[in-house]
Formats: C-alpha cells, sequence, structure tokens
C-alpha cells in the first residue's frame, strides 16, 4: 500500500536500553536522524522480553523521548529482534526444471529460492530474512542469474536468519499493545551493520560484532551480500558478572568498577595497582587488584571473540575479511576492545561508527545506537521500494537489501 508518511522509526528493546531512533525520508529520498529516544531497560534478558509489564512502560518512555525530541508522532515502527534462539545458515535449494525445453524460467527461480527458505528449519521456526548468495546450474557454481540457461537441475544457495516463531511474537505483541503499528522485524545484527559499514566495506568483506548487555550479534558481509549472522547469548552483562565473583563485590559495584577502570587488556603498568572499594554499606572496606579486575575482563570478552574467530574459520569466511573487524553495541566502549579484536581475528579491527546514516552526530556517534539507526535504514530503504512497487511481497522486500540497493 502507498504510505506517504516520511517518517520512519527504528526500535531496539535491547537488555540494557531501549532505543527509538527517528528518521525523516526527505523530499529527494535521503534519509536523516531527527530524534532518538532511550529509556533504561528492565523486562529484557538476554534480548528477549522476560517480563512484558516493566518493558512495556520501558518502550513507551523510549518512544516518548524520541517524539519530544524528533517533535513527530510515532506511530509505527520497524523492530529489531534478537536471542539465543536466532540462527543464520546457508541453505542449498534445489528445483528441477520441468519445462520440456529444460530452459530456466522465473519460476523456477522462485520456486528453488523457495525450497530454500524453508529446508532444515524446525518446525517451530519461521525465516526472518533470506538472502540470497548465488545459483548452481547442473552442478556449475556462482551463477548469478540463470533465467534463460538450460539445465535439467537449477539450486540457490540462501544465507537463512531464523528463529523460533512464538518468540519473535512476543516483542511483536508488546508494541501493538501500546498501541503502535509495526512496520516489519529485522535482525538486530542486520541493523548494526548495516549503520556501520559503507556500500564498499560490504564489497571488501568486513564483520560487525555488536556487543551488547546480553547478547552479542554478529555479521560478515563480503562481496555486498551477508554471508553469516549469529548471535551468542553473552554481553557486557556477563563481563561484570564475572567481576562480581571474581573480585566478589555485589554485581552493581562490579559494573561501576567496569565502566570506570575496565579493559579489555592487561599491561605490564596494572601489576600492583590497587583501588580502595569504601562506601558499601554491609560490606568491609577493601582493595581490588586492576591487574586481577582486568585480567578477568580480558579472559571473557577474548573467549567470546574466539567463539566467533571459531565459527568463522569453520565457515571458510576468515580470510574474506578484507575491510577487517568493527565493533559497536556498549561493550564496544571498553578501552581496548578494539585492540584485543585485531589480536584474535589477526586483521585490522576497529570501533564502528553509524558513518552510513547522516542527521544527528551525537546519536549516531554514540555505539549502543548503531541497531537502531540501521533499523531506520532498514525501514527507509523498505518505505522506497514500498512508494515504488506496491504489491512486492515481505520477504522480498527484505531480499532487496542485501544485495546493495539499501
Ligand atoms: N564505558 C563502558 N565500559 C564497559 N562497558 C560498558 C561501558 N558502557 C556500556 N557498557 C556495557 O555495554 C552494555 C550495554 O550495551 P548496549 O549496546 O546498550 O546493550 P543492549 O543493546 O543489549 O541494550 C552493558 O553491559 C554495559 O555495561
Ligand atoms: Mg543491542
Amino acid at each position: 500500500m502507498f504510505d506517504s508518511d516520511p517518517i520512519i522509526v527504528g526500535l531496539e528493546i535491547g537488555t540494557s536500553k531501549v532505543c527509538a531512533m527517528v528518521g525523516e525520508v526527505g523530499s529527494n529520498g535521503a534519509l536523516n536522524i531527527i530524534g532518538v529516544g532511550q529509556a533504561r531497560s528492565r523486562g529484557v534478558r538476554k534480548g528477549e522480553i522476560a517480563d512484558a509489564a516493566k518493558a512495556v512502560e520501558d518502550v513507551r518512555n523510549a518512544i516518548v523521548d524520541a517524539e519530544q525530541q524528533a517533535d513527530v508522532e510515532v506511530r509505527s515502527v520497524y523492530l529489531g529482534v534478537t536471542g539465543g534462539h536466532v540462527r543464520g545458515f546457508t541453505n542449498r535449494g534445489m528445483h528441477p526444471v520441468a519445462s520440456a525445453d529444460r530452459e530456466i524460467a522465473a519460476e523456477d527461480v522462485a520456486d528453488a529460492i523457495k525450497n530454500a527458505k524453508v529446508i532444515n528449519l524446525p518446525a517451530e521456526n519461521t525465516p526472518l530474512h533470506a538472502i540470497r548468495q548465488h545459483f548452481l546450474v547442473d552442478g556449475q557454481p556462482g551463477v548469478i542469474d540463470p533465467v534463460g540457461m538450460l539445465a535439467a537441475r537449477l539450486e540457490v544457495d540462501m544465507h537463512v536468519v531464523h528463529g523460533n516463531a512464538h518468540r519473535f511474537q512476543n516483542p511483536i505483541r508488546l508494541i501493538k499493545g501500546l498501541p503502535l503499528d509495526v512496520e516489519d522485524i529485522a535482525f538486530n545484527g542486520l541493523g548494526s551493520a548495516l549503520a556501520l559499514l559503507s556500500h564498499d566495506q560490504k564489497q571488501m568483506g568486513a564483520l560487525v560484532i555488536d556487543i551488547g548487555g546480553g547478547t552479542t550479534e554478529y555479521v560478515v558481509y563480503s562481496g555486498g551480500i551477508i554471508r553469516h549472522t549469529g548471535v551468542l547469548a553473552v554481553g557486557g552483562d556477563h563481563v561484570s558478572n564475572d567481576l562480581a565473583y571474581g573480585l566478589k563485590v555485589p554485581l552493581r559495584r562490579a559494573e561501576d568498577l567496569k565502566i570506570q577502570h575496565g579493559s579489555a587488556l592487561t599491561s605490564d603498568a596494572d601489576k600492583g595497582q590497587t583501588l580502595p572499594l569504601t562506601g558499601e554499606p554491609g560490606l568491609h572496606t577493601k582493595t581490588i587488584n586492576l591487574e586481577h579486575l582486568r585480567r578477568i575482563m580480558a579472559l571473557r570478552l577474548e573467549e567470546l571473540f574466539e567463539i566467533i574467530a571459531a565459527e568463522l574459520s569453520q565457515a571458510g569466511l576468515l580470510n574474506y575479511l578484507c575491510a577487517g573487524v568493527f565493533i559497536c553495541g556498549g561493550g564496544a566502549r571498553i578501552p581496548g576492545i578494539d585492540q584485543l579484536a585485531t589480536r584474535i581475528f589477526d586483521m585490522p579491527a576497529t570501533l564502528g561508527r553509524a558513518s552510513s546514516v547522516s542527521g544527528l552526530k551525537s546519536a549516531l556517534d554514540q555505539p549502543e545506537f548503531a541497531t537502531a539507526a540501521g533499523l531506520v535504514k532498514y525501514g527507509a530503504s523498505q518505505h522506497r521500494k514500498r512508494d515504488g512497487d506496491g504489491f512486492v511481497n515481505a520477504i522480498r522486500k527484505r531480499v532487496q537489501i542485501f544485495f546493495g540497493r539499501a
């Protein structure tokens, strides 16, 4: 349906914060961020709703905050989703070419794609994104457009991001209860990658890692297409937990220590340094060993990166990341996190900025807001598509963005 509303809102209901970002699509089609709202998130665990009453309040607060800053009324959102149930894998769909002359028609392509989207998905799961990689025509790999070629067998590799259908519904129902419309849902990692990566970086190959409170999302682009996606139900909050156990301090203290004195690296300069810990009722005055604190952090973060590196190595993707690693999410604020990633992935790693989106610089510079900024970009691309083509179905719209037409 034609929609003349040029306001696009990206919403991330994160484990640590809720972020609503408002973008405006100008008459020339350019997207500009005009406002951002945020609220502390109290109803989310590991990226998923755990206390709907609190979450709905937090989302409302973030939306109101965004409305005030952007001076618009928010009616609908592009909602980011994540969680340990979200998986990405590459599926091969097969379709026998049935026509007498064995010439591949557009319908054969559509059937092969349809098969690849659903094959091997657990019954309770639904595809969230389906990204076409390339076709195989009678086993010949790397075919970009097979229509008109002759073959008995057409195959297609699709990267499918999928997850539990009910668990995707929980945040959608929450938003609808506000009441707000959900235009579409998208994987949070995709949002972050869209915000951070330029067209060239997507072509050259890049890994985006978004370290949030309770989850870490990662996405690999190469040749302009998404090649790999994943989520680990581990984030900055686990670092704080490790500190609480390891240093024997309350969690709130551990969080403060992480933010004030944390680092992803240990150095000789930390040796023998202590931090006095005072003022906690019921807690003996004690000192914290700075080297110990940073070693605990480094171990957890190293493990996080190593899990991702092992997965990408197994998928044969590490050699395709010519643009390097880009880190965002609140975890990007940890001093030395880029150096640690450089060491573990053995390639240049930098802190990512939502530089592919324009507008409010103060918001776009915050690593926590990358997902929401990318969701606005995702929404804007769909909006443009809808304006130009009234009957494009939701899945096809999703596919477009992965081919660099965002
Ligand atoms: N200066 C900092 N140093 C270390 N960790 C930080 C810092 N600022 C934020 N964080 C951590 O970032 C995480 C929140 O990141 P965010 O991207 O907002 O999460 P989410 O998207 O899950 O809501 C928390 O674990 C928080 O402790
Ligand atoms: Mg996040």
